[in-house]
């Protein structure tokens, strides 16, 4: 082999080599492959213009050489443009094979736990759900509940008025969706009104100036307090347990008459008496009655044909009482800590 011919055919394998063991870990680094073997002035293209210099006899072998150095350079190419981009320089340090870092998943807050739950019992009994606005005026919120202007009732429920116009106020209760849904429709209604109410109260562990209530009304013929009774009853059964015992006390409230609060046998003592019972047994869970005809009245459904029950719940109350919370204001106060333990509670 002439002198000339094996040092080119050493620097054609000596090339080979040297693609062979390139690392091509990024795009740019890809580019400048491209570019220094593959190019139009890169490499490959001298070697087979190097050919001719080649002495005739080992032309056929060094071709080969050539090509095969063409294919390798493509091939490694090809390769590396498939591979995902790491994005580091150090790529060599990323075992994809690892486990991922675990992302922790949110939980959902208790009052919307219990806002769902206590709606999908309603719903399995053919109540639908209807929505008020917090922003309200007197006659929703008030006058069309038979709480007319000036009336004792109302120092019941501590109010939020915007001060330029007294007629308008953060609602006090979900009551007003009541009579938001029986102006606009007519018997039979059967409702569920989820919300958020407003009182200017005293923030301490029992009371918030912000909470949450589920409204029920229903309007048809021939109801009676048998049926609000049993109603209660069976939510009641659903949310604390088969056994739950509960009771109605008579009460006051100006839209229903007669009015209740119900009672349900106190989970912790079952009955026997303790501090967060006060020594009675019992705790309240909720205000109800019949709908005082002049209500319906007012939303213009004939009081002599028809009657309707309603009855009004505090959810925070109710999170309270299954799980022993003592202080409402947990719930507002976003710590991480006290809401992840709701995760699978319900
Ligand atoms: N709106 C009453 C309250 O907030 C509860 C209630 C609703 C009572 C419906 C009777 C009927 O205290």
């Amino acid at each position: 082999m002439a002198k000339p011919t094996k040092q080119l055919f050493d620097k054609a394998k000596g090339i080979l080599s040297e693609i062979e063991s390139a690392e091509v870990k990024d795009k740019d680094a890809l580019e400048k492959f491209r570019i220094q073997y593959l190019g139009s002035k890169g490499i490959i293209k001298k070697f087979f213009s190097s050919i001719k210099e080649v002495d005739p006899s080992d032309r056929k072998a060094y071709g080969q050489l050539v090509n095969d150095i063409k294919a390798k350079a493509e091939a490694k190419h090809q390769s590396s443009l498939q591979q995902p981009e790491t994005g580091s320089s150090r790529s060599e340090d990323i075992d994809l094979s690892l486990p991922a870092e675990p992302h922790p998943l949110g939980s959902r807050h208790p009052i919307a736990i219990m806002n769902k739950k206590i709606i999908d019992i309603f719903k399995r009994i053919g109540f639908i759900v209807e929505e008020g606005p917090e922003i309200e005026n007197d006659w929703y919120n008030f006058t069309a509940l038979n709480i007319p202007k000036d009336h004792p009732a109302r120092d019941m429920q501590d109010t939020f008025f915007i001060q330029r116009n007294p007629d308008i106020l953060l609602r006090t209760h979900t009551s007003n969706t009541q009579i938001r849904v029986m102006e606009n429709s007519k018997p039979p209604i059967r409702i569920i009104c989820p919300g958020r109410v407003y009182r200017n109260e005293t923030v301490d562990a029992g009371h918030h100036t912000t909470f949450h209530q589920i409204e029920g009304l229903y309007v048809d013929e021939n109801v009676s307090f048998a049926d609000l009774k049993q109603t209660l009853y069976f939510f009641a059964q659903k949310i604390f347990g088969k056994e739950t015992k509960m009771r109605l006390r008579p009460s006051y409230f100006p839209f229903t008459e007669p009015s209740a609060e119900m009672d349900i046998i106190c989970l912790i003592c079952k009955g026997k008496g303790c501090s967060v019972c006060k020594q009675t047994g019992w705790v309240e869970i909720l205000g109800c009655g019949m709908v005082d005809p002049a209500v319906l009245d007012n939303c213009k459904i004939d009081s002599n044909k028809y009657t309707g029950y309603a009855f009004g719940l505090g959810i925070e109350r109710i999170v309270m009482l299954k799980y022993r919370i003592n202080d409402i204001r947990l719930f507002f106060e976003n710590d991480i800590r006290f809401l992840k333990q709701f995760k699978s509670a319900f």
